[in-house]
């Protein structure tokens, strides 16, 4: 294990804002883990925990000792007939996760394709895409606890995953270290072809009986139209979470809004904040180095050279106009730093 000091961390967030971290270690093992927390408890350092990166903003060079999580492997620990069980380590990449889900024939993971981060990232926030969240081929993962250091396995329920939300971004946030997840995957595949563009774009690839193969290419090519590529233009994905609003007020905006755009859930009604934002007038606007996306306003992008303030900033001006017009406010998705 080697700590470095006065690290850019520009190679690892998506964005790639170039910010300090006085202090930067990379774990390969639990046992790194425990030792990098011992350092930073002598030398009464706080601890950020580094993943893909892709879901930060830095707004500030970080006093801390910055640890990055490499802990790879995937390991089955026990296979059915009809399911497999699956442990792998948080630093691996999820995407690569997903393909070797695929190449085996593990079905669940299909549709969650091209999302970018790492494995130990992804129960935090829950992630999701086109009709499928973590939460359906979620086990149970193993933590270390940032001051006892004390071990601890968290089964699903103990998550409380949440529409981009889990008890690691509320009650425990800050608390806990993931770094392993056990996922259950399917050997006998249930499709989820019936979200956003997924069947248009299997029938324009020429296929008449899906497969784990078809639609996760299905999904990439869905995910590449729309969304920049982190490696060509910075970015942290969707910006700011979807909005969910009570019924009697989508009711009263639909008035003013016939054409907004909705869908229905236990808590009111969801809208597109992407829809907001481009109906604020936001989409594809440019300031400097920094912007909205041009195909999928959710997205803020960092051109080269642009500032975590300047992005920050974008985004409080971006809510405060979303407020103005629709009374709605959008909460962000990506963590500030
Ligand atoms: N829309 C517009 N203008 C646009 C783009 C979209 O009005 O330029 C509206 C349309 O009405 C469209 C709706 O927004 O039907 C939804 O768009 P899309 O299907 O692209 O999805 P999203 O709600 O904007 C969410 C996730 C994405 C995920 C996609 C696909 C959140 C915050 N974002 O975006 O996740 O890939 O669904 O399932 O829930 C991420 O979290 O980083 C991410 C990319």
């Amino acid at each position: 294990m080697n700590i470095q000091e006065n690290i850019s961390l520009q190679p690892f967030n998506t964005f790639g804002i170039d910010k300090k971290a006085n202090f930067f270690v990379k774990v390969k093992t639990e046992d790194d883990v425990k030792k990098a927390l011992v350092f930073a408890k002598e030398s009464k350092l706080p601890v950020f925990i580094l993943g893909g990166g892709s879901n930060i903003l830095l707004t500030k060079d970080l006093d801390a000792l910055v640890i990055k999580i490499e802990i790879s492997g995937i390991k089955v620990l026990e296979e059915s007939e009809d399911e497999v069980i699956v442990e792998v380590g948080a630093g691996e990449n999820w995407h690569t996760f997903v393909l070797h889900c695929i190449e085996n024939d593990w079905a669940g993971a299909e549709n969650l394709s091209l999302i970018p981060g790492t494995v130990g990232a992804s129960p935090m926030q829950n992630i999701g895409a086109y009709g499928i969240e973590i939460k359906e081929i979620f086990k149970s993962l193993h933590a270390i606890h940032r001051d006892t250091l004390h071990e601890k396995t968290f089964d699903a329920q103990d998550c409380r995953f949440g529409y981009r939300e889990s008890v690691f971004k509320s009650d425990l946030k800050d608390q806990y270290i993931i770094t392993k997840v056990v996922f259950i995957l399917k050997k006998k595949p249930t499709f989820h072809i019936e979200y956003g563009a997924i069947k248009q774009t299997l029938e324009e690839m020429g296929i008449e009986e899906p497969s784990l193969r078809s639609i996760s290419q299905a999904v990439i090519q869905i995910r590449l139209s729309k969304l920049p590529d982190p490696k060509e233009i910075g970015n942290a994905g969707s910006f700011f979470k979807n909005p969910t609003v009570p019924l009697e007020f989508f009711e009263s905006l639909k008035k003013t809004y016939p054409e907004m755009p909705s869908f229905p859930n236990e808590q009111g009604v969801k809208i597109p904040a992407a829809w907001l934002i481009e109906k604020t007038g936001w989409k594809g606007k440019t300031f400097g180095s920094i912007g909205v996306h041009k195909n999928q306003p959710l997205v803020l992008v960092n051109y080269g050279g642009g500032d975590g303030n300047e992005i920050k900033l974008l985004s409080e001006n971006i809510q405060q106009s979303v407020f103005r017009k629709f009374g709605i406010m959008l909460h962000p998705e990506v963590n500030f730093l």
